[in-house]
């Protein structure tokens, strides 16, 4: 017998066993897209299937109406609106509506209202839904070096539900060593790889180093790189974060023979550069700082709040919603900045109404509201 046939075969067979027992490798038709010079080798590949699944799910929703802009401001309408204060009567209800669809199309205006009471902030939701606004309107008025004119709305992330898919958090729950790597198990926030899970506490919380590259071929005594194999594993874990949260390659913002240099760099990386200051910002400035309104089932097992990656908005798309704008319907409640004080979140008792940056009085347990914004301001 020929000596290649046992050989053929028994990798034929194994090849057969392995698609069968769930080997996640992507069957054709894959898209190769040629997106750096010739004889670069930058191409980005895409599952044809998975793009159809994808263009389903980022469909961009229709405002719910137009709203005319004249009219009586909602700050002097309503008792307590501490924020959009400056809208149009419709506008506030066309933007109230909105939220709705974005946040809690089942449960409706409750999820976030006592019905008798609109003007109470007993109900936390509305509560993390005004800092949220703040957020929403400090990305798109602050960040425009990463968002561009897109900009974003809750949509972005939220997408019809309470909470986003993608969020991350510290997970310190011990993961079993497997024989194919020292961290074990597969790390869900770093791109479904076995390495670092808590990378993103890293790069996305705190200000640690990305940079891990040797400048000079061989070690130089004089200029040794001090980052060390280690460190060079966060990076890669985080570049995974990365990639997958867009659905991209690495080429997207590398050209890979000196992923260091930024002259060789497609535009992108900029971008992303950005990006990971925004998002940094989004989760010190604003996320940990509700970390006492949320209720126990919305940490994480460490007690730390759900936290904003580059899959909480991106939600697996180079640019999210492809890139379609949603703001030109809402441009005066999300892409103008209002009030930015912050109430004394460490001092949340649910229940409560608090007022933006004036301490509470000491019957603000007493409902209905006795506390107005006009009240404080005096
Ligand atoms: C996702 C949370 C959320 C949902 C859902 C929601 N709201 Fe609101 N609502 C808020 C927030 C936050 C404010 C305060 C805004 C501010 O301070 O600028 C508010 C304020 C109001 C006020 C002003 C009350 C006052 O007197 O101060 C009214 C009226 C109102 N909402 C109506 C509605 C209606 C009607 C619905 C359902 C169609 C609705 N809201 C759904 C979060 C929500
Ligand atoms: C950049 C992403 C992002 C944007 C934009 C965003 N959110 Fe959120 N939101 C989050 C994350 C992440 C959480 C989960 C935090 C947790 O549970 O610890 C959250 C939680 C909430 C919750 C709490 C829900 C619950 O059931 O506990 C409400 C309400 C909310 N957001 C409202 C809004 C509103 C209203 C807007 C738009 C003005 C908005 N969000 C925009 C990321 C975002
Ligand atoms: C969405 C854009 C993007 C993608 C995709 C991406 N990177 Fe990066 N990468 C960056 C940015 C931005 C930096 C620089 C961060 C900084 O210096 O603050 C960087 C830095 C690096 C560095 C450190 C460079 C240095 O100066 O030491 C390495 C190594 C790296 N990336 C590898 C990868 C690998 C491997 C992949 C694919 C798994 C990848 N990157 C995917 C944007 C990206
Ligand atoms: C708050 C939502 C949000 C978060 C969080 C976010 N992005 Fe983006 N990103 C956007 C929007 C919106 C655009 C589209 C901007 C445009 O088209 O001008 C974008 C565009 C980009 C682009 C440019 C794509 C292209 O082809 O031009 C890159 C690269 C990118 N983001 C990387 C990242 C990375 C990496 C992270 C995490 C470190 C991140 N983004 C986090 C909202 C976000």
């Amino acid at each position: 017998m020929q000596l290649w046939i046992p050989f053929a075969a028994s990798a034929g067979t194994l090849l057969a066993i392995a698609s069968f027992v769930g080997a996640d490798w992507d069957a054709p038709p894959v898209e190769s897209i040629q997106i750096g010079y010739r004889g670069t080798g930058m191409y980005l590949e895409k599952d044809i299937e998975k793009e159809e699944a994808l263009r389903a799910a980022n469909q961009v929703p229709e405002a719910p109406w137009e709203a005319d802009p004249e009219g009586d401001r909602a700050g002097e309408i309503y008792e307590n609106v501490q924020v959009l204060g400056d809208l149009s009567d419709d506008q506030f209800n066309q933007f109230m509506a909105a939220i709705t669809e974005w946040i809690s199309p089942e449960e409706g205006c409750e999820y976030c209202h006592n019905a008798e009471n609109f003007a109470s902030d007993e109900v936390y939701t509305k509560v993390v839904s005004r800092r949220m606004i703040q957020m929403n309107q400090a990305i798109n008025v602050e960040w425009g070096d990463h968002v561009g004119d897109v900009g974003v709305t809750c949509y972005t992330c939220h997408r019809g539900q309470h909470i986003p898919v993608n969020y991350w958090y510290d997970d310190q729950e011990p993961k079993p060593a497997s024989a194919m790597s020292r961290h074990g198990g597969v790390g869900q926030f770093v791109g479904n790889t076995s390495m670092p899970q808590n990378a993103l506490m890293d790069y996305l919380l705190e200000d640690k180093s990305i940079r891990v590259h040797s400048l000079t071929a061989l070690p130089d005594p004089d200029n040794p790189n001090p980052a060390g194999t280690k460190e060079t594993e966060s990076t890669w874990a985080f570049m995974m974060h990365m990639s997958e949260g867009l659905g991209v390659n690495c080429v997207t913002c590398h050209n890979t023979r000196a992923f260091n240099d930024w002259d060789q760099s497609p535009p992108q990386r900029v971008t992303a550069w950005h990006g990971i200051n925004m998002t940094r910002a989004l989760n010190v400035d604003y996320m940990v700082g509700l970390t006492p309104v949320f209720p126990e089932n919305r940490l994480g097992p460490e007690g730390d709040v759900f936290k904003i990656g580059c899959s909480t908005c991106h939600n697996g798309v180079q640019k999210p919603l492809y890139g379609v704008s949603m703001l030109q319907d809402y441009v005066d409640s999300l892409d103008k900045q209002g009030p930015t004080d912050v109430p004394d979140f460490s001092t949340y008792v649910p229940g409560e109404t608090q007022v933006l940056g004036a301490e509470a009085p000491a019957n603000s347990s007493a409902l209905p509201l006795r506390t107005t914004v006009a009240d404080a301001a005096k």
